[in-house]
């Protein structure tokens, strides 16, 4: 009965994640309001077609709010939520060099905006969408989270660091449980469109050239969608104590040329490649240690890189 159901509100419930996340919740009898606002990053399309599996579930509410419009947060959002998965950001490290005050803007203002709603909404478990990119250019590999050295080098990653600080605070001040989870290039069907994967794989089916940026090098902790959702679901469960940050990786990094050579292996056609100078606020290596989430979340991801790609082809097909 509907009564009986646990509310969950996951901002930015329509894009890649999010809406991996909310089909799984509502597999799960929760019951789920997404608030998104569609942002322009990428199509609006795109992202009515990610919810349109679930989008006539009674049990879903789709609400178009930018989350930097507190008036519209406290007068649309009227419902008993027992917890806030928080995903709506400017995604993405390249943009965020060429536009830092809107990144700033929607990752730590908007991000405040919800642990305020939480508090004045009595909502008592937060769960944040932080991102590997917190560690940069740090070298301790793999990255553990007791590791304080954080040395971002872009305003996106600055922008998460601050979302876990902020997230410190309000569970220090308010009670509010604050379980921040890193998450490590995430790919799968309905990958963001701007992200390497998904763009290299349509180059490569169109025959056209892919950006090669660097020397084939840089080397990326492939996390598979369900992995990461798995993760957030559980994290969603937690409650052990009041304030976690959690790598939700796969610890198991994948160069660039590793990347392509998967790719042209899956799809079977060659890459065309076009070299260029590596990019700036790219990290060289990402690597979780993801003992802490194994033991406190039982986070086990279970899809291989190649298993992964695979799957992400057979979706990229039926587009
Ligand atoms: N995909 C990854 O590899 C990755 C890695 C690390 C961290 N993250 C983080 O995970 C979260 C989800 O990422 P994703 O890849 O699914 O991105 P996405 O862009 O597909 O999803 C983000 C959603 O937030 C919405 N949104 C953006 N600004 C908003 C605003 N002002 N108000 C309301 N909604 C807004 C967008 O419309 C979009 O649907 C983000 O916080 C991102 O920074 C993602």
């Amino acid at each position: 009965m509907e009564e009986n159901r646990t509310e969950i509100l996951v901002t930015g419930g329509a894009g890649f994640i999010g809406s991996h996340l909310i089909e799984q919740l509502l597999e799960n009898n929760y019951k789920v309001t997404i608030v998104d606002n569609f942002d322009v990053f990428y199509s609006k399309e795109i992202k009515l077609k990610n919810i349109s599996g679930v989008i006539n579930n009674p049990y879903l509410k789709v609400i178009d709010i930018d989350i930097l419009n507190t008036a519209d947060l406290y007068a649309r959002l009227t419902d008993q939520y027992e917890v806030i998965v928080h995903l709506a950001a400017k995604a993405g490290v390249r943009p965020s060099i060429e536009d830092p005050i809107a990144y700033q803007d929607v990752n730590v203002k908007g991000s405040q905006n919800m642990l305020e709603f939480a508090r004045h909404k009595n909502i008592k478990q937060f769960i944040f969408a932080s991102s590997s990119s917190v560690y940069g250019t740090n070298k301790n590999f793999p990255w553990k989270e007791s590791d304080v050295a954080l040395n971002p080098i872009s305003p996106y990653a600055s922008t998460k660091i601050s979302g876990e600080l902020l997230g410190h605070v309000y569970s220090h001040l308010f009670g509010i449980r604050f379980i921040a989870l890193r998450f490590f290039t995430v790919f799968g069907p309905r990958q963001r469109p701007d992200l390497a994967i998904h763009q290299f794989s349509k180059k490569i089916l169109n025959g056209e050239a892919i950006n090669f940026f660097g020397n084939g090098s840089t080397r990326r902790d492939y996390t598979y969608v369900a992995d990461t959702v798995q993760g957030i679901f559980n994290a969603i469960q937690y409650t052990r104590t009041p304030f976690e940050v959690f790598n939700l990786g796969n610890h198991h990094t994948i160069s660039l040329s590793e990347m392509i050579h998967t790719l042209e292996t899956v799809f079977n056609k060659r890459a065309i490649i076009k070299h260029l100078p590596e990019q700036m606020g790219d990290v060289p290596i990402t690597y979780a240690d993801i003992s802490k989430a194994e033991q406190l979340l039982n986070y086990v991801p279970k899809t291989n890189f190649k298993q992964g790609i695979t799957k992400f082809k057979n979706w990229l097909e039926t587009q």
